[in-house]
């Protein structure tokens, strides 16, 4: 199996170039199945959580034309077989398949989505929003058949602002008779590049970006062409890794207001930032000191940015908390963490982690967890002494397009051995 091997210590010069939103691409594509005509998307990032996407689409017969960093569909008609655990269990994003095959053909077959292990992701919020919209959902041994007469616009409220509940809901909202509120509904920039996606198939979606979203039900949706809004979690990722290792680093095509949970953490902690319109650049590295972080939802601070910033608070002068409130395991990474010589404490409940700093990290053998978790491990590898090798990568290309070869050209010392 593919390993990371990675020389630490380089600094960091140069510019990173942000790709399009992971989140988003993967709700786009199965979204396009609505789609009565064509549909473009460009921006699409270059990772392995499309191609499995790209996988289910061939086996229901839609047939795409994929570029490095588009998808063209020509025709969106599929054959609606059930969608096999080998295929939905590759990826989290294969639920957005229930929304927009039950929006578009009133019945759909499929086992459960798979995904990183970092809690127990349940799908019931999404499954009342179906049920709300008139659908009867089945459960079966893995297996979740959901079948409508008609979908019929509702209200509908979260008990919890869920991403893939509220555009999930959305998708099968999108073409039913009347009009769909969700109220507390989540407020991620990738939730709104998706209503804007779907409007400009001619989709009346309104609200968008608030927690009260009304969608009012039309027909047909017509051609489009869309690029993917800039990946908020791979930029701040990179932003992460200036503030520890930039000299001249600049991290571009992104949208500061995306991160400014990150932000204004990292300048708490003494991080010099420049911030532009489109871009964040490190000038030099300095002495930082720790910082609380507590996870939320949008526009809190992401609870996919936790693990990489773990990394930096290991670097940081005093004690820093982690404060975990989305998912129930998300401290896979500090086990490694503290091999490479870090020093933190998870409480027993899983729920905060204590970070001691400033601790140097050493380069070992450790392994990716799970996504943002690997990415965390690529951290400590770039800012430790010596050699750490990465197990389990596969995780890191789920989500990060060519992540070696932008760390490459700044400077860093990585690249994928067997
Ligand atoms: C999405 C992101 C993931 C990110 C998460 C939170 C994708 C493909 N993945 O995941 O990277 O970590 O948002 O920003 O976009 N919940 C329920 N019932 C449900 C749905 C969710 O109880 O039906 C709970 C979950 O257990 C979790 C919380 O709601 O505690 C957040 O989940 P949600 O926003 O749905 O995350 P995902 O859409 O799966």
């Amino acid at each position: 199996m593919p390993k990371l091997k990675i020389v630490g210590g380089r600094r960091l010069s140069g510019e990173i170039v942000v790709d399009g939103a992971k989140n988003s691409a993967v709700a786009l594509i199965p979204a396009s199945i609505l789609c009565d005509e064509t549909v473009e998307i460009n921006n699409v990032p270059d990772i392995s959580d499309i191609d499995a996407l790209e996988e289910i689409l061939d086996y229901l017969g839609v047939k795409v034309e994929r570029g490095k960093h588009s998808i063209v569909f020509n025709d969106t008609k599929i054959d609606n077989k059930f969608i096999p655990c080998s295929m939905s269990g590759k990826l989290r994003a294969s639920y957005y398949f229930m929304g927009a095959i039950l929006g578009k053909y009133k019945h759909v077959d499929m086992c459960f989505p798979g995904g990183c292990s970092i809690g127990e992701r349940p799908i019931n919020l999404h499954l009342k929003g179906f049920e709300k919209l008139g659908a009867v959902v089945r459960e079966d041994d893995g297996r979740v058949i959901i079948d409508a007469d008609e979908l019929v616009g509702a209200e509908i409220f979260l008990d919890f602002p869920s991403v893939g509940a509220t555009i999930n809901i959305i998708l099968a909202a999108v073409k039913a008779r009347g009009k769909t509120v969700i109220d507390n509904a989540a407020k991620e920039p990738h939730v709104i590049d998706v209503c804007n996606f779907l409007n400009s198939m001619g989709a009346c979606i309104s609200g968008i970006g608030t927690g009260r979203i009304e969608i009012i039900g039309v027909d047909h949706l017509h051609a489009t062409k869309h690029n993917v809004v800039p990946d908020m979690i791979e930029a701040g990722t990179y932003v992460i890794i200036a503030s520890l290792l930039g000299k001249n680093l600049k991290v571009s095509n992104l949208d500061p207001l995306h991160i400014e949970s990150l932000t204004s953490k990292l300048e708490e902690a003494g991080v010099n930032l420049e911030i532009g319109d489109d871009y964040i650049s490190v000038a030099d590295v300095g002495e930082y000191k720790g910082i609380d972080i507590k996870t939320m939802v949008y526009p809190g601070f992401p609870t996919d940015l936790q693990q990489p910033m773990t990394p930096f608070l290991v670097s940081c002068e005093g004690i820093s908390h982690i404060e975990e409130t989305i998912w129930e395991n998300r401290f896979q990474n500090v086990a490694d963490t503290i091999k490479m010589g870090a020093s933190i404490e998870v409480s027993s409940d899983n729920k905060v982690a204590t970070i001691y700093g400033s601790s140097k990290l050493v380069g070992k053998e450790v392994s990716a967890t799970d996504l943002r978790g690997g990415a965390s491990m690529v951290i400590c590898g770039l800012i430790a002494e010596g050699e750490t090798i990465i197990d389990n990568i596969s995780y890191i290309l789920r989500g990060y397009d060519d992540i070696v070869g932008k760390l490459n050209r700044v400077g860093a010392d990585i690249k994928i051995v067997d």
